[in-house]
């Protein structure tokens, strides 16, 4: 038996900190379960000093999550440590990972401090953590541009602290894959007490190498990745979770390790994510990408006809893509219903959102004979994002005539309760309801992005909208789903204004106060 490859994900904290990408409580606590299914081994659940509402999101996560470890974020600080381990405890596992920044850069312009200031602080700071958990992880931010001297007396200093885990996080994306995992290997071989720790490697995305850095530090004896899935975070990202774990299990006589996941959760947790954050996944993404497993040109066909190995290196279905099976139509009951969607993977958390869910597939069903797996999940995502929204769509009709300015008259539900109407033109459509919401709204937010993508095929399909809105530097994005494209698009905007509209007053973890 190899060793055990840990995977860590931080798709509800560093992917969260993606502009736009920001989650409810309810949304994490959707991901967090799927990411559960999908066996992950640790789940960094936030940032709990950032605000109370990311407390309380990492709180409501640690309680409900119950095979993996729940992890807490925390700078160097006792504030910080002592919020992450009150957020964490409802835990069956709990983690504490702490940090602080090891380069000269960002320890002279953003820390201010001495090396021999972030060495004490680090060592108090895991000694403190300590004293709530015995799981405690420590990295050196920025160790991709750390001197490696440094780098090694820190390390040592803070296995002595108590740290189990080590994690090497290159936080700006600058290294290379030969130099970050020979990194790995001096790390390991100079520091007298790294056996006494699990290293583990944080990689972002800015040169697209995440994943070949992640690898490479495998290769050199890191026995935990922190990736996230769709590989969503900072700027470029970070470490794709799909691909690390995909690369681990197809070249078995490469890595001396293996992963514990339950692969054929990949896809679910990847359209989960998708749907939650309105980040959609390109078609030509590894592992989770439409086109990831279709082959087109004629030659390809043929080998694949023949002898499937001759262009796959994987299965599709061991990372859980199915055929889009046409699975309930009008007739179909609620326990049907309910047990198709478990079968998909997807758990509503009451009977309240499973008989809106419920209620909107028999909606659908009357317009649309022929209900798909892609339909569900867009369903279901539609009903659980608008549920708890205040600013809602009553009625909307628009009237759109060759030769005439289209027009929009709307109803929206205000956030005080009350209803308001009210009728714009516009260039389009979309354009006009668009207007006719600002009229009510009068959000002075600037629009970003606009899309449309169709869930199945036909002109019957659902739309599925998004829009990004930007309004003071804040950058949010809003989804909506219907067969009609117009009513998707004023559902997504009035999602992103929800957004826009509700107070964040949170702090960033790799900014010192
Ligand atoms: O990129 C980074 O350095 C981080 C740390 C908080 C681990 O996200
Ligand atoms: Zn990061």
């Amino acid at each position: 038996m190899t060793d055990k490859l840990i995977i860590f994900d931080t798709t509800l904290r560093d992917g969260e900190q993606s502009p736009g990408a920001s989650m409810t409580k309810d949304e994490k606590i959707r991901i967090a379960k799927a990411l559960e299914k999908l066996r992950v081994d640790v789940i960094e659940a936030g940032f709990p000093i950032a605000s109370q509402g990311d407390f309380e999101a990492v709180q409501a996560v640690a309680n409900v999550i119950k095979d993996s470890t729940v992890c807490g974020l925390a700078r160097a600080l006792d504030k910080d440590i002592d919020r992450a381990a009150e957020a964490v405890k409802g835990a069956n596992s709990t983690r504490i990972h702490t940090f602080i920044a090891t380069s000269p850069i960002h320890m002279q312009e953003k820390l201010r401090m001495s090396p021999e200031q972030v060495l004490e602080q680090a060592i108090r700071s895991v000694k403190r953590a300590r004293q709530y958990t015995d799981n405690v992880e420590f990295s050196p931010e920025d160790a991709g541009r750390s001197d490696t001297d440094f780098l090694c007396r820190i390390i040592e200093a803070v296995i002595d602290a108590g740290a189990g885990t080590i994690n090497i996080p290159d936080t700006v994306g600058y290294t290379l894959p030969a130099h970050f995992g020979q990194l790995i290997a001096e790390l390991r071989s100079r520091i007298p007490n790294s056996d006494k720790a699990i290293f583990s490697v944080h990689c972002h995305n800015d040169l697209g190498l995440a994943v070949a850095n992640s690898l490479a530090a495998v290769i050199n004896g890191a026995r935990q990745v922190e990736c996230t899935i769709n590989g969503l975070g900072e700027r470029a990202g970070n470490a794709a979770l799909e691909e690390v774990v995909m690369a681990v299990r197809t070249r078995q006589d490469v890595f001396p390790c293996h992963t514990e996941l339950d692969t054929t959760q990949i896809v679910n947790c990847s359209r989960l994510v998708s749907s939650i954050t309105g980040f959609p996944v390109q078609p030509n993404k590894a592992i989770v990408g439409a086109n990831a497993f279709a082959h087109e040109a004629g030659i390809h066909q043929d080998g694949v006809l023949k002898h499937r190995q001759t262009y796959e290196i994987m299965r599709a279905e061991d990372v859980g893509w199915r055929a889009n099976r046409m699975v309930l139509g009008k007739h179909s009951g609620r326990n049907a219903f309910r047990n198709h969607l478990q079968e998909m993977g997807i758990d509503l958390n009451s009977e309240e959102e499973l008989n809106a869910a419920f209620a909107r597939f028999k909606a659908l069903a009357d317009k649309k004979h022929e209900i798909y797996d892609d339909d569900l999940q867009a369903i279901v995502s539609d009903t659980l994002t608008t549920e708890h929204e205040q600013l809602k769509l009553v009625a909307l009709k628009v009237c759109s005539e060759t030769g005439e300015t289209p027009h929009a008259n709307i109803t929206l539900s205000m956030n005080d309760g009350t209803e308001k109407s009210v009728a714009a033109s516009g260039s389009g459509p979309v354009d006009a309801t668009f207007k006719a919401i600002e009229t009510l709204v009068n959000s002075e937010s600037n629009l970003l992005v606009y899309s449309v993508n169709n869930v199945t095929d036909g002109t019957d399909a659902i739309g599925e909208v998004g829009v990004r809105l930007e309004k003071d530097g804040r950058i949010v994005n809003g989804q909506g789903a219907d067969t009609d494209i117009v009513i998707a698009s004023a559902k997504a905007y009035l999602n992103a204004l929800n957004k826009i509209f509700t107070p964040l007053d949170r702090k960033h973890p790799q900014i010192m106060p």
